[in-house]
């Protein structure tokens, strides 16, 4: 249709659109008590390491938008400002237990009952919230953190195994890629870069979502998508198949890396990185949605017959990524993407058990085949949710 709309139509669409507008953020706020019990129920699970530090990333987001990487000026916040001279406590809180438990060899969230994790990268997950500790106004303790903080560094780059690309194993006793490990270690690297002034820091998290993406992915049914295990030591994938949260895992690290990229002051310099992680981004999004089937949720696992119950885990960090990439980058992600978001968002709230706020149906995360009673990343991940669309929502406004 051509021409110019008749002024009364004109109106209407205007009337329709702020009602949208007026109606997602009545949603959000109705949406908010039931949080706070999501948020209750993951501080009350008992953690990992890789889950001590995504509860971290996701309290951050929903407890204190100015001080995680999506507010305004996440590396050199303005600390004369009244709402940046709090303390984020419950961030902080988290990171000086990840530090407490923190290994001998930088390890953090390492010494719980046995001790040290077979992982190579999930302490580093916490990284980011000792860095808060370390870099952001704090009064008490800067070189407990930053020392910490320094030897998480120092224990990814220099003794984690390596594989023959030079991809960070994401084990400590052998050279594997998971595609877990994209969200655990290259954030962490690329906001020390960032933090710091070192665009070195910033080339190597690039570089390694890049390295782990060239081992992982292959083409699925949906698109090209990432297998979820390859061993560089016996040169055959453990498994590949397309687990969603293993994707979900990969966008939100990719997610990590590109924003701290494109808010530091190497911008310039790193376009063309910046532009590649988008496009991977996109790809992981594109194939993960198409995928949408049972209860209007991603599958657990996209391209098998078995395992392909709808997973409200995935699907909520997938739906975060849509929500944030949409807000970051409205160019390159259109209103297709947060539709299938806040189709996703919900049928999880539909889902999520009112009484103790558990995210459900999820994946055991330690056994990828099966549903779950809890989890803790599921629950992190419905955070990140949540916290994606009320700054979603801002940015149309
Ligand atoms: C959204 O639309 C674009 C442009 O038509 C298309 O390339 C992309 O695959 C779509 N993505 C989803 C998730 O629907």
């Amino acid at each position: 249709m051509g021409g110019v709309l008749p002024l009364s139509l004109l109106l209407l669409v205007a009337a329709a659109q702020r009602a949208v507008a007026v109606s997602d953020d009545v949603l959000y706020q109705r949406t908010l008590p039931l949080a706070q019990l999501v948020r209750s129920a993951m501080l009350g699970s008992i953690r990992a390491s890789w889950e001590q530090g995504v509860a971290a990333s996701a309290l951050l987001e929903f407890d204190y938008p100015a001080f995680s990487l999506f507010g305004a000026h996440p590396f050199h916040m303005d600390t004369s400002s009244p709402a940046n001279a709090i303390l984020p406590q419950s961030v902080i809180q988290l990171a000086a237990s990840a530090v407490a438990r923190q290994g001998d060899d930088g390890r953090l969230s390492q010494l719980v009952g046995d001790g040290n994790d077979a992982a190579a990268l999930d302490g580093a997950a916490a990284g980011p919230a000792v860095l808060i500790g370390a870099w952001k106004p704090h009064p008490t303790r800067i070189s407990y953190w930053q020392n910490a903080a320094i030897a998480q560094l120092n224990y990814v780059l220099n003794t984690a195994p390596r594989t023959s690309t030079g991809a960070i194993s994401h084990r400590a006793d052998a050279k594997q890629y998971w595609s877990d490990g994209v969200f655990m270690g290259p954030p962490f690297i690329a906001q020390y870069g960032a933090i710091v002034g070192q665009q070195g820091l910033l080339q190597i998290a690039f570089d390694q979502c890049r390295l782990y993406r060239n081992a992982l992915m292959h083409d699925g049914p949906t698109g090209r998508l990432w297998g979820h295990i390859y061993s560089d030591d016996t040169k055959t994938f453990f498994d590949g198949g397309l687990w969603a949260t293993g994707n979900a895992w990969a966008a939100l690290g990719m997610l990590h890396v590109a924003t701290a990229i494109e808010k530091s002051q190497f911008a310039n310099n790193m376009r063309g990185q910046q532009g590649a992680l988008i496009a991977w981004i996109h790809e992981v999004l594109d194939g993960t949605f198409k995928a949408v089937t049972n209860f209007g949720l991603v599958p657990n696992y996209i391209s098998q017959t078995q395992s392909t119950f709808g997973d409200a885990s995935a699907s909520s960090a997938l739906a975060a990524v849509a929500y944030r990439a949409a807000t970051l980058w409205p160019d390159s992600f259109g209103t297709n993407y947060t539709d299938a978001a806040a189709s996703i968002r919900g049928n999880i709230i539909d889902r999520l058990d009112p009484e103790l706020g558990i995210v459900r149906p999820v994946v055991d995360p330690i056994t990828w085949g099966a549903t779950g009673p809890l989890s803790t990343e599921a629950q992190a991940f419905f955070l990140m949710m949540m916290s994606a669309w009320r700054d979603w929502i801002s940015a149309q406004s």
